[in-house]
């Protein structure tokens, strides 16, 4: 089967402190969200990209992949969880959809291709996830650490996340109404009560935030195995 994948590129890269939204930067001679793009497009069980822009953006036109036809534009809106909702009100008619940042150009397929095999396998769907590896610190407002918090099952969570399409819509509208606060699509899952599975990633799979993290993006990327 092959499946959809909605790209939240609607942000504006605050942390990054560039001229211009982090995902129009360029590493390794393209722009971060072309390689997001063609990486995804290249995965044999990926027939369609929905990539979510913020609506005046004027970069993504000038791009030599802005009109093709494996890609639509949709407009986002303010925060992630809304440009991901109007990618996946603009989707009718399909089962699953895939849900991958923008700014996470380094995705193995290998990755990928686990990602959809165990998904299929559950009623919820999942998401790419690694484990932590330093020690956790819980800490109060003032800095000071009042705990330690075990490692153990503790998981950093990646995209792209893959979920039933009717599932994931009506769980992003009803936290959408309730004002809860949604920074991942498992999230809304999770609040409406669901079970999401995590399927251990690659740690090269990091989402690009700040300045340092163009050069670990680009070793990444010309250092993918063929
Ligand atoms: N995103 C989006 N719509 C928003 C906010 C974010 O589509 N209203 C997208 C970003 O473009 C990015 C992904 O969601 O691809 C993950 O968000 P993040 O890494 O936080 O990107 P920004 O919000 O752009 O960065 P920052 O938080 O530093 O401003
Ligand atoms: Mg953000």
């Amino acid at each position: 089967p092959q499946y959809t994948v909605i790209v939240p590129a609607a942000g504006i890269g605050q942390r990054m402190l560039a001229d211009r939204p982090k995902q129009y930067l360029t590493i390794a001679g393209k722009t971060i969200l072309e390689h997001t793009l063609e990486n995804l497009y290249a995965h044999p069980q990926i027939k369609h990209v929905i990539v979510v822009l913020n609506a005046k953006d004027d970069y993504f036109a000038s791009l030599p992949l802005a009109s093709k036809s494996w890609i639509t534009r949709v407009d986002g809106g303010n925060e992630r969880a809304d440009s991901v909702l109007a990618g996946l009100d603009s989707m009718n008619n399909e089962k699953w959809v895939l849900v991958h940042d923008a700014a996470r150009p380094c995705l193995d397929h290998d990755d990928l291709s686990k990602l959809l095999l165990v998904a299929q396998r559950s009623a919820y769907g999942a998401i790419l996830a690694c484990r932590v590896r330093d020690t956790m610190k819980r800490a109060n407002d003032l800095q000071e650490i009042t705990h330690t918090e075990s490692r153990d099952n503790l998981w950093h969570a990646l995209t792209p996340q893959f979920f039933p399409l009717v599932q994931l819509r009506d769980a992003l509208h009803k936290a959408a109404r309730s004002q809860v606060k949604i920074t991942d699509e498992a999230s809304a899952i999770e609040w409406a009560q669901g079970t999401v599975h995590l399927v251990e990633g690659r740690g090269s799979n990091i989402k690009v935030t700040q300045p340092e993290d163009l050069q670990l993006a680009e070793f990444y990327l010309q250092h993918k195995a063929a």
